[in-house]
């Protein structure tokens, strides 16, 4: 049988805080209650997921240009990285491959600081606003995309 299509799950600074972190924001779902959420969809999706979190930024720059080779699509929930790091959107460029970005809170209704993201001028989409949700959606979203890129 075929192996999967792989999909890379990267998360950054202070998502492995969900939980305890501003819950009222970010809801109350841990990452690891995630990470276990994501295997699940991707399994009934035909996906392989691999499910990472840093707090470094160049940490996340190397996982993604290893991606290049290692992994079929990107989805990123940058975090703060996302309104500040041109080092993640030059990685993303390079990936040559699909990226969803997500962030778990509606980024267009908070702080003026938070409306621009530079990750997602590499992105194929942006999903925020559906709390641990948009996992399962940049899930499907991804599938889609890696399908159509297969019948390309
Ligand atoms: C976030 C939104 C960012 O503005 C923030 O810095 C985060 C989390 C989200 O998932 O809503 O760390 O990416």
């Amino acid at each position: 049988m075929a192996k999967p299509p792989k999909v890379l799950i990267l998360n950054g600074p202070n998502l492995n805080m969900l939980g305890v972190r501003e819950t009222a924001i970010y809801g109350t779902d841990t990452l690891a209650d995630i990470e276990r959420t994501c295997t699940r969809r991707a399994k009934e999706l035909s996906l392989a997921v691999d499910f990472r979190q840093s707090n470094l930024e160049g940490e996340l720059v190397t996982w993604i240009q290893e991606a290049r080779t290692g992994a079929d699509g990107i989805v990123i929930n940058p975090g703060a990285y996302g309104h500040t790091s041109i080092a993640l959107l030059d990685a993303l460029r390079m990936a040559d491959k699909p990226v969803v970005e997500l962030h778990l809170s509606n980024i267009h209704r908070r702080e003026a600081f938070r409306h621009h993201t530079y990750t997602s001028q590499a992105a194929t989409g942006v999903i925020c606003g559906f709390g641990a949700h948009g996992y399962v959606l940049a899930l499907e979203a991804m599938a889609e995309l890696i399908s159509e890129k297969d019948r390309a």
